[in-house]
């Protein structure tokens, strides 16, 4: 026999009332991922021969979701909860008939758990023989759980639920985390043979537990102390608890791979993040998505990346970017908005109050202070002046504007697009660029200064301007 577990089976078709929320509950996310995202990814390590997801309350949108994340795995469709046991029921239809071996049953809504409990119950299951293996806990808190019932030489006798429950039993401190390793041969077996009269009428997956006792079959458990794995979500409080949880174990996980994190209490890394050791995460970081860090790199304070990939060496402080691609050693913020389409190369610089979106900066160009730079490229060694606006939407269409190499261009100018400005020209102060500017050239477009003189005193007599100019006027002699 192969080593292979026959299958997972993920229930998941509940309904998740008590979120008050119309998306599927499964279908919230902690740490970047869905809930059942999580618990697809645990599963998917055990390389089982099927992943089951039984899908029932907000299928048109679990359904897709679910595909969208594996596409091997198989949909079992609950159309009504009549309970754990009929939705495991539901998920055994969609195998091969024949199918047989060790089989996980878990929910899509406990994001906790991990590959490696999961092994260790179906290790545990097939050292053991078992009909079936139940991963329990013991809680100071037992209230609302399944109750692990042992007979007089502590053999697994039962799971008593809440609502059926004796007060004795009541007391009882190990719980069922819902978790269990089957026999599948068995669990169809006593599946078939599970009635409905329990105190919610339903189909208790529980009830195969005394089934196969009553057949002579053993029934092991593996008891986690980590009582997180066992942990679902029913309600917002939970989600945020576990998410919160989520995070902590994410960044204990990169401190020990090397990453500097200064406030943990204060940092948010999606598991979907990949950071290099001397990464260097200063308080108030949120790294979403793909976000990439390479080694030495600094980020933060306060700075909220998704999809970003940073270079090494390259720092990032105050800053919200998305979908950018930043070199080694470039230096971004503070106050800066970094859009998609972004790609900074190395010793390139976006500077306070500077945004940015599609907007290709060759090596060492630098966009420093106040300014919007859209569909441009800049190339190596450019200093554009503060406060420059790259405009590059006519009101219809967009359009691309090319600064070339060496360039050096005033403050406050104007880019309208289309337009190109050659390599290492200039531009004054004040300059709206309409037309292409040939290489090594001067651009001015505003016309010389002139002055009307006692203006001021003419249009404004009596204001506080006036009698300044006035006075210093008097002081000075001058007419
Ligand atoms: C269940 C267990 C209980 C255990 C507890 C752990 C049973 C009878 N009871 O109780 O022993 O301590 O979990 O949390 O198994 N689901 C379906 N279809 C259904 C019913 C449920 O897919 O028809 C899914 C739900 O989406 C959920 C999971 O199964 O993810 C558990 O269902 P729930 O109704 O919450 O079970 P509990 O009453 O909490
Ligand atoms: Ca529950």
């Amino acid at each position: 026999m192969s080593d292979r577990l026959a299958a997972v089976i993920v229930l998941a078709a509940g309904g998740g009332t008590r979120m008050k929320s119309a998306i599927p509950k499964v279908l919230h996310s902690i740490g970047g991922r869905s809930l059942v995202g999580h618990v697809l990814d645990a599963a998917r390590g055990l390389q089982p021969h099927f992943l089951v997801v039984v899908v029932g309350h907000g299928r048109e949108m679990v359904e897709p979701h679910v595909r969208g994340l594996d596409a091997h795995a198989l949909l079992a469709v609950q159309t009504e909860q009549r309970g754990t046991g009929h939705a495991v029921q539901v998920a055994l239809e969609v195998l091969p008939a024949g199918t047989a071996g060790t089989v996980i049953v878990t929910y899509g809504d406990v994001p906790l758990q991990t590959t490696h409990t999961l092994a260790e119950l179906a290790a545990r299951h097939r050292a053991e023989g078992n009909a079936a293996t139940i991963l329990t806990a013991h809680l100071p808190d037992p209230f609302g759980y399944g109750r692990v019932v042992r007979d007089a030489d502590s053999a697994v006798a039962a799971i008593v639920e809440e609502k059926d429950a004796s007060p004795e039993q009541r007391q009882i401190s190990e719980i069922n985390s819902g978790i269990f390793a089957f026999d599948l041969v068995a669990l169809r077996d006593a599946l078939g043979r599970v009635r409905t009269d329990n105190a919610a009428g339903e189909v208790y997956l529980t009830d195969v537990v005394s089934i196969a006792v009553a057949d002579g079959r053993r029934i092991g458990t593996l008891t986690t102390d980590d009582l997180w794995q066992t942990e679902g979500v029913n309600t917002r409080q939970q989600l945020a608890s576990l998410g919160g949880e989520l995070n902590r174990r994410v960044l204990d996980r990169w401190m020990g791979d090397g990453i500097e994190i200064i406030d943990p209490a204060s940092t948010w890394v999606d598991v979907t993040v990949e950071l290099a050791p001397d990464v260097s995460l200063r308080p108030g970081v949120q790294l979403h998505g793909n976000t990439v860090v390479s080694t030495g790199a600094v980020i933060g304070p306060d700075t909220t990346l998704t999809d970003v990939t940073v270079g090494p060496h390259a720092q990032v402080v105050r800053t919200h970017g998305f979908g950018a691609v930043l070199g080694p050693k470039v230096v971004v913020g503070p106050f800066a908005y970094v859009r998609p389409g972004t790609v900074i190369a190395a010793g390139g610089k976006i500077g306070t109050f500077v945004e940015t979106k599609n907007a290709v900066i060759d090596e060492g160009g630098k966009v420093p202070h106040l300014s919007y730079v859209g569909d441009a490229e800049i190339g190596a060694g450019t200093n554009i002046g503060a406060g420059t606006i790259f405009a590059n939407y006519d009101g219809v269409n967009k359009h691309h504007t090319r600064i070339g190499a060496h360039c050096s261009t005033g403050a406050n100018n104007t880019f309208v697009a289309p337009v190109d400005i050659g390599d290492g020209a200039s531009t004054g102060a004040g300059t709206v660029v309409r037309r292409d500017v040939p290489p090594g050239a001067l651009a001015v477009s505003t016309g010389s200064q002139r002055h009307v003189e006692g203006w001021v005193e003419r249009k404004r007599p009596g204001s506080s301007a006036a009698k300044a100019a006035g006075q210093t006027r008097n002081e000075e002699g001058s007419p």
